[in-house]
């Protein structure tokens, strides 16, 4: 059993959350991680942040993050970031593996693997048996598309709002098997969510074999509605492939409800796990199928206390298993943070993405483009036409080099709607929206 003591600190109040206090989980002892006697360095970087007075009252959270002080980060959606302190618990995970590399992965790494699995299994709402890592959500979709076996003339639907990388995995899929992508165009602006539902629905025929669906789409950064679409599509025989890269920590999970063939998605994003934690669902009755992207020791092992399933996607050849081994960590700490636990910290998130669009679209004087429903931790506003006149990359740069903003400026979307994603984690306040508005006015001569 994984021991935690958390200490609670009373550190000051953030008038734009509302928050009193806030639990600060320091991790001090545990017989699988080894943190030592010294434990995590987050008392001490508490002191220094404390030490600095008012300053706290804005910093309180950042100070928890590495992130560079003098850049506006507003950008948690591509990479994700990763706290402090669980980054020292991956660092002490790695000196442990290098202090006798044999012994961890002989001994102490799969212990410590089916731990972490099975917290984040229960965080996910899956049975412990139907969850494997992988390192992102681009390798979990490969692995299902690359499993499944297409007939010329099938046909897997997709929308036209699915993430470039795993659009590409499809094509090659495709073009391997000649099965025939079909694509819904997903309206956007967005009126009503159940417009992505009749969209996706309109496109299946008697010869859709899959549809390969965002949970939480990157370009536009609507949250589907997944269950709906889930339920729909399972309802005339067609299985789902959910790319939930953008939605654990984001928005609450329950796997086994959902009921989706196949659900993969990352923790080193708004969990903010080490970059290389992502995670692959399969249900039960579909994992026979299922192989990772590199076979390795587990295809042809005698072990019968997993599954073939486990045992193969557990061990995809020496890698570093230190970023998803953080994850009792990551989900202790970053689940200690406001009261509420997760579902606090995720409702607080999305109330900051709701601000924040809400004060760059009246700011910039432009509809919002979809309703409150479809918004998670990100959210896109459009751009006044005047940003027409820079390529979306020279805006973004603009933004970064003259005002040390880091923002995603998408390219136009239908070749006239140029639109700006902001990302919501804990560690951003409004006032760095306000600074982005401001950026922007100058830089498109509003003001
Ligand atoms: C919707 C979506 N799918 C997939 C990915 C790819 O994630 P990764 O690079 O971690 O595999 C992203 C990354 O931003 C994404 O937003």
């Amino acid at each position: 059993m994984l021991r935690i003591k958390c200490n609670r600190l009373v550190v000051g109040s953030n008038p734009t959350r509302g928050v009193k206090k806030i639990f600060v989980g320091a991790i001090r002892e545990s017989p699988l991680y080894h943190f030592g006697s010294k434990g995590f360095d987050i008392q001490s970087r508490v002191g220094v942040l404390m030490s600095q007075g008012d300053n706290l009252q804005d910093n309180q959270w950042q100070g928890q993050w590495l992130l560079a002080s003098e850049v506006t980060f507003l950008n948690h959606g591509s990479f994700g970031a990763c706290p402090w302190p669980v980054l020292q618990a991956q660092q002490r995970l790695q000196s442990r593996l290098e202090k006798e590399p044999v012994r961890f992965f002989a001994r102490e790494w799969e212990p410590l693997l089916d731990e972490a699995r099975n917290q984040l299994a229960d965080f996910v709402g899956a049975a412990r048996e139907d969850v494997v890592f992988v390192a992102n959500a681009t390798m979990g979709v490969n692995a299902v598309l690359r499993s499944l076996r297409f007939q010329p003339g099938d046909e897997i639907l997709t929308t036209d709002h699915l993430y470039n990388a795993c659009r590409n995995a499809l094509e090659w899929v495709a073009a391997t098997t000649n099965a025939r992508i079909v694509v819904a165009p997903v309206p956007f602006p967005l009126a009503d969510t159940r417009e992505i539902v009749t969209a996706v629905m309109d496109r299946v025929s008697p010869r859709t074999k899959l549809a390969v669906l965002d949970h939480i789409t990157s370009q536009t950064a609507l949250v589907f509605p997944i269950a709906s679409l889930v339920r729909k599509l399972a309802a005339v025989g067609v299985d789902t492939l959910v790319d939930g890269a953008q939605a654990p920590g984001a928005v609450s999970l329950n796997l086994a409800e959902l009921g989706a063939a196949y659900y993969t998605g990352n923790c080193h994003k708004w969990l903010c796990a080490p970059k290389g934690s992502g995670f692959l669902y399969v249900r039960r009755d579909k994992q026979e199928m299922i192989r990772p992207p590199v076979i390795s020791h587990g295809a042809n092992s005698p072990r019968t206390d997993k599954s073939r399933f486990q045992l193969e996607f557990d061990w995809m050849g020496t890698d570093d298993p230190t970023p998803y081994l953080c994850l009792p960590v990551v989900l202790e700490f970053m689940g200690s943070l406001v009261e509420g636990g997760w579902p606090g910290l995720m409702a607080q998130n999305r109330d900051l993405a709701l601000q924040a669009r809400r004060l760059l679209a009246d700011g910039l004087g432009v509809q919002l483009p979809c309703p409150e429903g479809a918004i998670g931790s990100m959210a896109v506003v459009p751009l006044p036409e005047t940003a027409a006149q820079f390529p979306a990359a020279a805006l973004q740069d603009a933004l970064y080099d003259q005002y040390q903003i880091q923002v995603k400026i998408n390219p136009p979307w239908g070749d006239d709607i140029w639109l700006i994603r902001v990302s919501a984690q804990i560690y951003n306040h409004q006032s760095q929206y306000e600074k982005l508005l401001w950026a922007l006015k100058q830089l498109l001569h509003l003001v």
